[in-house]
């Protein structure tokens, strides 16, 4: 399909109220491409958790939205970078409970669930999280 049913968004992270932006815009997308009002409220969600991660840990930084219609599927991505200190053990990061800031470690473990993918790539200064969502329209 063309070009023009492809969407993107990208909101600097430097800010609290900026998690709420890419909060919303993912939700717009996902609306925007007709995913269901339980899809857009994960993937919303996950966004969240994962932007707000790259905020305290990271001292902010980006999230960039991509939604992409092709044919009867719909796709979105999302990823999320920071330049911050990176993760020492992504896969401590990725277990239920597990936290360096004494809260309850379930950001990324719960962002995952919600996704249909999450990836995560870090090293001192530069953390990249790749989420996507991938649905089936049928009529
Ligand atoms: N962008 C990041 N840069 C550096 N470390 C990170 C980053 N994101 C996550 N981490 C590390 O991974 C851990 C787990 O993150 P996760 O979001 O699952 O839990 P949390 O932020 O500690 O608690 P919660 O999100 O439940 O309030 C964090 O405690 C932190 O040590
Ligand atoms: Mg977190």
């Amino acid at each position: 399909m063309s070009a023009g049913d492809d969407r993107r968004d990208v909101v600097a992270i430097e800010a609290s109220e900026d998690i709420i932006r890419a909060r919303r815009s993912g939700r717009d997308i996902a609306r925007s491409l007709d995913f269901s009002l339980a899809d857009q409220t994960r993937l919303a969600t996950a966004i969240s958790e994962i932007a707000r991660n790259a905020l305290h840990y990271g001292g902010g930084g980006r999230c960039e939205i991509l939604g992409h219609r092709a044919g009867v599927q719909r796709e979105i991505t999302i990823i999320i970078s920071d330049a911050g200190p990176g993760i020492p053990d992504v896969a401590q990061a990725m277990i239920p409970g597990f936290s360096t800031g004494h809260s309850l470690g379930m950001g990324i473990p719960g962002a995952r669930k919600l996704m249909d993918r999450l990836d995560i790539e870090s090293r001192v200064g530069r953390t990249m999280v790749v989420m996507t969502m991938v649905r089936r329209f049928t009529t």
